[in-house]
């Protein structure tokens, strides 16, 4: 049987990358996906992938940062569909900058964006699953989350706040049958990395023990797994996707 058969599932972030490529796994395994992202306009190619395989894409355009646009968004998902089962919290942005150059409105907006943005969509959907009594969350954060790096002090901050609002919610919900967890992606080839120039990726390919860069289905499949029934004993873990860079 599909891994999340019938499951209503809502992914942010949904347009590209990373997060259109979870909306297709799930839809795979035989899931119905609301969809967010900045634009509805954008989700156009998710739906239609989704359609293709034979289930129900609806697009949402929300800022995830704008407390009210989220409540929005999951009262007209709840709406539409009657529940949610799996959030993904994947929308994210970078603005690198080393510290010393960073202003404070690319603090604030990485940090608004990839931490508040969580806040705000697990809030929402938590009093639904609630309500349900059920409900898997997955909370893409990222493996400078764990380490660090130079020039994403906000980057890193941000994802590192998600893996410890992770693994709270997980403590919170568990009795209310809500599990949460995060996945920390490595380098994965995205419109994100495209910027990289061919320095640093030639010293980030060095430091892959699994010698290639990361697919966005290589994130999806552990989404995948967290989301769904195969997960049930699993909850406020951060499972990492790189490659094998970092271990612990
Ligand atoms: N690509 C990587 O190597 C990598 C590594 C680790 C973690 N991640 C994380 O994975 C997630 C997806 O990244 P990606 O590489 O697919 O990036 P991407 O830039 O290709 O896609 C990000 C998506 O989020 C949407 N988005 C941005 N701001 C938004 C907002 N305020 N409200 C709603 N939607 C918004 C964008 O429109 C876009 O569709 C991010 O959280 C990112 O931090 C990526």
């Amino acid at each position: 049987m599909a891994q999340v058969s019938g499951k209503i599932a809502l992914v942010t972030g949904a347009a590209r990358g990373i997060g259109q490529a979870i909306a297709c796994q799930l839809a795979a395994e035989g899931a119905d996906t609301a969809l967010c992202d900045l634009q509805a306009d954008w989700l156009t190619e998710t739906a239609a992938k989704v359609a293709a395989l034979g289930r129900r894409a609806q697009c949402y355009a929300v800022d995830v940062s704008q407390a009210t646009a989220v409540q929005n968004t999951v009262a007209a998902v709840e709406k539409d569909f009657g529940r949610v089962d799996i959030l993904v919290n994947n929308a994210g942005i970078t603005k690198d900058a080393f510290l010393i150059r960073m202003s404070e409105q690319d603090w604030d907006q990485v940090l608004d964006v990839n931490l508040k943005g969580t806040f705000l969509f697990t809030k929402a959907v938590c009093r639904l699953m609630m309500k349900q009594r059920s409900g898997a969350i997955v909370n893409v954060a990222s493996i400078i989350g764990l380490i660090g790096n130079a020039g994403q002090c906000n980057y890193a901050a941000s994802k590192a706040g998600v893996i410890a609002l992770t693994k709270s919610t997980a403590k919170e919900m568990a009795s209310r049958g809500i599990r949460a967890n995060a996945v920390a992606p490595g380098f994965i080839q995205t419109r994100m990395t495209e910027k990289l120039s061919e320095d640093i990726r030639k010293q980030m390919l060095a430091a892959i023990p699994l010698g290639r860069f990361g697919e966005p289905e290589d994130v999806a499949r552990v989404v995948l797994f967290l989301a769904s029934d195969a997960a049930a004993y699993v909850t406020g873990q951060v499972v990492t996707v790189c490659g094998g860079m970092v271990t612990a």
